[in-house]
């Protein structure tokens, strides 16, 4: 997910201990500026950017930012590199205690960071300039994200790989079952209008008949792991606007940038930060649906919000796009689709003149996008046509959390998976999930609220519940408005190891103590009965200070994270 960047602060940790502004001299030299993220790609924005980074070869002398740095209980877990030629070289010691990590090389790290930020293009629009979020290359500011990698067991981390291609195949079979689909979130119709219309558009194409041959996935599933009992558990799975598939590469490359300079002193080996392809990989979906769409004059549409401050992570996929499988894209409102949009009496969807054979959507996942009628009939003249969605209306509400805990019931999975061993791999990462008319439960979260999250059936961020919130909210339903609880599901809330991170926010660095969640990215394409992709396509760590509940970069509540394989 990801429009609108909130006004919330990331740490709410007051800052003292502030350093006075410092001077350094920068030792980057040209030649060890890390390759981009377009280096096996020779195209010409590759020698642009090599050109426009000796430019910047040598730094001048320069002020740093603030470093803001908190006394904190709670070292980070330690990180193993299991690769011998390189302990020879690194004194292992040093790994992962950040505690340890001398403050001038903290400062240094989140200069050089600061500054491949920028050169890269992982930046986001400030939100104190009132056309940032409209206007390209107006008002932008760095990412945030953490200062170095998050150590994380190399075994949990291939299991979430190998989920992937499965959870893929999953939400095909799910989003073809019509029946399952409206008779799981029967009862959430009634009471969740945006769920309703969704489940309107649903019944329309079933009623018309309508069929989705070629189907595009480009999905993210996100996980934590379990302190106690050291299981990986999924949080959810996106099958809508997933957001950071050119973000995630970039941060990755920041990390393994870091280390390459840096590694030695720090006592890390930049190979533990696994390659990371999102960007590449959504790229080549896109340009995969394009092909079998078959109109080399057709476009991929992307369906925005008018205003997006994280409009660059959606650049960077279009601009891979466009230079390595030569596929224009147009970036489109709702209200533009509206306005400009039109059937041909085949089905072919035209915006402005331009056939679409692929529409990505980039909003158009939450109520805020639909305040009027207008959006709902383009949203419904887009799934009326043979464009290919990303997601369909299916796929959309394969992806809802009702759906998720449906699955979670007794023979559920099996009557969509064939294979009994994906069956229980699937079934080993469900964390404990309810409806709300389970008595039992609800009781049971009523005593303990502390260890359970109520969810609605909503994307972006910011609208689970928690605390004492679950308490009050399951204890209202429970009474006159038990219809209502149809709406939600409740969830077990999952406790991961908690670790001193230094976080780099507005060009501060301040450490807290935080937790993190793994998404692994995934493409799926078929063709009628044929699979075109279907593949773990990248990764996002996402870390949040541990007294936050919602885990949204783009909601102000979490930073850009990779991982360190341990
Ligand atoms: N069961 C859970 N245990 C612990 N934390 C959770 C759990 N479920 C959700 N969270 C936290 O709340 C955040 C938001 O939850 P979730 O992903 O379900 O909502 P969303 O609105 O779909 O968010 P997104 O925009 O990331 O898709 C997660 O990123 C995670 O940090
Ligand atoms: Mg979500």
């Amino acid at each position: 997910m990801g429009v609108g960047y909130s006004s919330l602060p990331l740490s709410t940790a007051t800052q003292h201990n502030s350093f006075p502004l410092t001077t350094f001299p920068s030792e980057t030299k040209s030649n060890s500026v890390p390759k981009s993220i377009f280096s096996s790609n020779p195209t010409k924005k590759d020698g642009t950017f090599n050109t426009y980074l000796h430019k910047f070869a040598f730094f001048p002398t320069t002020q740093f930012p603030i470093c803001v740095l908190h006394a904190r209980v709670g070292p980070l877990r330690c990180g193993r590199v299991r690769d011998m030629e390189i302990l020879e070289e690194i004194d292992s010691k040093r790994a992962w205690d950040v505690r340890s990590i001398d403050q001038d090389l903290i400062q240094k790290l989140t200069y050089d960071a600061l500054v491949w930020s920028s050169l890269h293009g992982l930046v986001i629009g400030d939100k104190s300039i009132r056309r940032s979020g409209k206007v390209p290359g107006i008002g932008m500011n760095h990412a945030p994200f953490a200062l170095l990698p998050l150590p994380f067991p190399e075994s949990h981390f291939s299991e979430a790989c190998e989920l992937a291609p499965i959870f893929n195949e999953l939400i095909d079979r799910v989003s073809l079952d019509a029946k399952f689909l409206q008779e799981s979130l029967s009862r959430t119709k009634k009471v969740d209008a945006f769920t309703s219309r969704l489940l309107d558009i649903h019944s329309r194409m079933i009623e018309m008949n309508k069929k989705e041959d070629i189907r595009l996935g480009l999905h993210r599933s996100d996980y934590m792991l379990c302190e106690q009992t050291k299981s990986l558990l999924q949080i959810e799975l996106n099958t809508i606007s997933c957001s950071f598939p050119g973000f995630s590469s970039l941060v990755s490359e920041l990390h393994r940038s870091l280390l390459i300079h840096h590694g030695k002193l720090l006592g890390l080996d930049s190979k533990r930060v696994p390659l990371n392809s999102t960007v590449s990989k959504f790229a080549e979906a896109l340009a995969k649906a394009w092909t079998e769409f078959n109109n080399p004059r057709a476009v991929v549409m992307v369906v925005v919000s008018s205003e997006e401050r994280n409009m660059y992570d959606q650049h960077w996929l279009f601009s891979v796009l466009r230079e390595k499988h030569n596929v224009t894209t147009i970036r489109k409102t709702l209200a533009e689709v509206d306005e400009e949009g039109e059937l041909l009496p085949d089905g072919t969807l035209v915006v402005g003149g331009q056939v679409i054979a692929v529409v990505y959507f980039r909003g158009a996942y939450a109520p805020i996008d639909f305040p009027s009628e207008t959006e709902w009939r383009a949203r419904l003249l887009v799934e009326q046509s043979t464009a290919i969605k990303s997601p369909s209306v299916s796929y959309h509400l394969a992806g809802t959390k009702k759906i998720q805990q449906e699955l979670t019931k007794p023979n559920v999975l099996e009557r969509f998976l064939d294979n009994k061993e994906d069956v229980a791999r699937v079934r080993k990462c469900f964390a404990g999930l309810w409806s709300l008319d389970d008595p039992e439960i609800v009781n049971k979260a009523i005593e303990r609220p502390d260890l359970y999250i109520v969810k609605p059936q909503r994307e972006g961020g910011g609208n689970n519940i928690y605390g004492d919130d679950v308490r009050k909210t399951l204890l209202r339903l429970k009474g006159e408005r038990i219809e209502e609880g149809a709406a939600y599901v409740l969830m077990q809330r999952i406790f991961p190891s908690v670790s001193l991170t230094p976080l780099i926010q507005d060009g501060i660095c301040h450490e807290d103590d935080t937790i993190s969640e793994l998404g692994i990215y995934s493409t799926y394409i078929r063709n009628n009965e044929k699979v075109i992709m279907n593949e773990q396509s990248g990764y996002l760590m996402r870390t949040k200070i541990s007294s936050s509940n919602e885990g949204g970069v783009a909601a102000g509540y979490a930073v850009l994270d990779s991982v360190y394989l341990t």
